[in-house]
Order: C-alpha cells, then sequence, then structure tokens
C-alpha cells in the first residue's frame, strides 16, 4: 500500500488562518493576513500547496504554519509574525521540497524558523511500509 501523493504539490504548507496576534483587534486576524501574504510571495509556485486550516494547537505561539509531504517530517512552527514571516516561511517550505526527507540542515534554517520550531512529527507509515 502507497501514501497517496500529489504529483503536482507534493508539499503541503497549512497555514492557520484563526490565529490572532496578542493585543491584535483587527478585523482580519493575523492568521489570515500570514496566509494571504505567503500566497502572495509563493505566486504560484508549484512545488508548495498553501492550504488555510482553523487552528494546528499552537495558539499561544500565533501565528502558526506547518509543513508536511507524503514520507517526510512534519514540521509545525509558530511565532510567525504576519506582517514579515512570508518570506522566510517561502523559503523554508522550498528548501523543505529540496530535502528527500524534509529534513532541512541546521546551519540554512533561519533564525525565526529555528526559534519558532513548535514540533517535528516523524514520517507517516503504514503498516507493512516503510517509509
Ligand atoms: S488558532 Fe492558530 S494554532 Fe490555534
Amino acid at each position: 500500500m502507497s501514501i497517496p501523493t500529489d504529483p503536482v504539490h507534493p508539499t503541503t504548507l497549512y497555514v492557520c488562518v484563526t490565529c490572532r496576534a496578542e493585543g491584535d483587534t483587527s478585523e482580519v486576524r493575523a492568521g489570515r493576513r500570514l496566509h494571504d501574504a505567503l500566497a502572495a510571495e509563493l505566486g504560484g509556485d508549484p512545488a508548495v500547496r498553501i492550504v488555510p486550516v482553523e487552528c494546528l494547537s499552537a495558539c499561544r505561539r500565533p501565528c502558526a504554519a506547518s509543513l508536511t509531504a507524503p514520507n517526510k517530517w512534519t514540521y509545525v512552527y509558530g511565532d510567525l509574525p504576519a506582517e514579515s514571516a512570508a518570506p522566510v516561511l517561502v523559503e523554508t517550505a522550498r528548501l523543505y521540497a529540496d530535502a528527500p526527507d524534509g529534513l532541512i540542515p541546521w546551519k540554512l534554517r533561519a533564525d525565526a524558523i529555528k526559534k519558532g520550531s513548535v514540533a517535528r512529527v516523524p514520517p507517516f507509515a503504514l503498516p507493512g511500509h516503510t517509509a
């Protein structure tokens, strides 16, 4: 049994659109603003699919986003400023897409990504399937 893949968009960037920055009373939540900035920054890059989600369980560290792909480690990041994180996160997504197992060498990671790491999750393996 194989894990389904999306050959057109093998890397998925989930962005929590319900994150609200502390003290921010803007009508459009910080997470939504980050999502929109990321979509613009990606500019339709076929290597990365961006998907809005409601909550990644990193609510105390807004904004939050996650990178995942079949047979790769999954990362969850937090503390991403809505107004400035998009270029860093897009660069990280492209490095992630290029990494066979999703592990980005530490020295290539931006400081915001090093400091904002919330969790990494091993590749999903179905019974009888090695990742
Ligand atoms: S509301 Fe964004 S992680 Fe929960």
